[in-house]
């Protein structure tokens, strides 16, 4: 049973060691703020830290990621203010937020080693597909959050989403087809 340490805690998967540590992540920690896109590692949606670096959740397996530290979206801050979380809200670089997760992790790990990048740094360091296309703003708030990092510019922590957390983990009932006979 494959060990490590996921958003600070110690976890033990009682899992099948080749499953994908994204599965993992989302159907046995419930850590569902890590998306599944592709599942074959181009989208990118699916990124998490391992050992501080960005890496596809879909192309390791938790026999992987054993004894490594894994953050998920979750774990990158508790309160949103993480400068990314915030220069992200603040450049308005979401549009229908499914890749923002995933982004925001790559980014993350990108201002940790290099926290004034360029255009291009960016763009090599965060390959996630964004099918709503908010590549222009995304440099813009990574830029940005190299600012704030670097403690040249605060940016107030982005606002709750007015969802309490009992809710978000809440089951969500699956949606019953109509019955073609009526
Ligand atoms: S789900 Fe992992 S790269 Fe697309
Ligand atoms: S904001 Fe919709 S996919 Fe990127």
């Amino acid at each position: 049973m494959p060990r490590m340490t996921l958003n600070d805690q110690p976890i033990e998967f009682d899992m099948a060691p080749d499953t994908p540590l994204l599965w993992a992540i989302r159907d046995a920690a419930n850590l569902t703020g890590t998306k599944y896109g592709c599942g074959v590692g181009d989208c990118a949606s699916c990124m998490v830290m391992v050992d501080g670096e960005a890496l596809r959740s879909c192309l390791i397996t938790i026999a992987e990621a054993e004894g490594r530290f894994i953050t998920t979206i979750e774990g990158l801050s508790r309160d949103r203010s993480h400068p990314v979380q915030q220069a992200l809200v603040a450049e308005q670089a979401i549009q229908c937020g499914f890749c923002t997760p995933g982004i925001a992790i790559a980014a993350a790990a990108l201002i940790a080693r290099n926290a004034d990048p360029s255009k291009e740094e960016i763009e090599e360091a965060i390959p996630n597909l964004c099918r709503c296309g908010v590549y222009p703003r995304l440099v813009k708030a990574v830029q940005r959050a190299g600012r704030v990092a670097r403690r040249q510019e605060t940016i107030s922590a982005a606002p709750a989403p007015g969802i309490s957390a009992e809710d978000a983990a809440g089951e969500v009932p699956a949606i019953t087809p109509p019955d073609p006979q009526t």
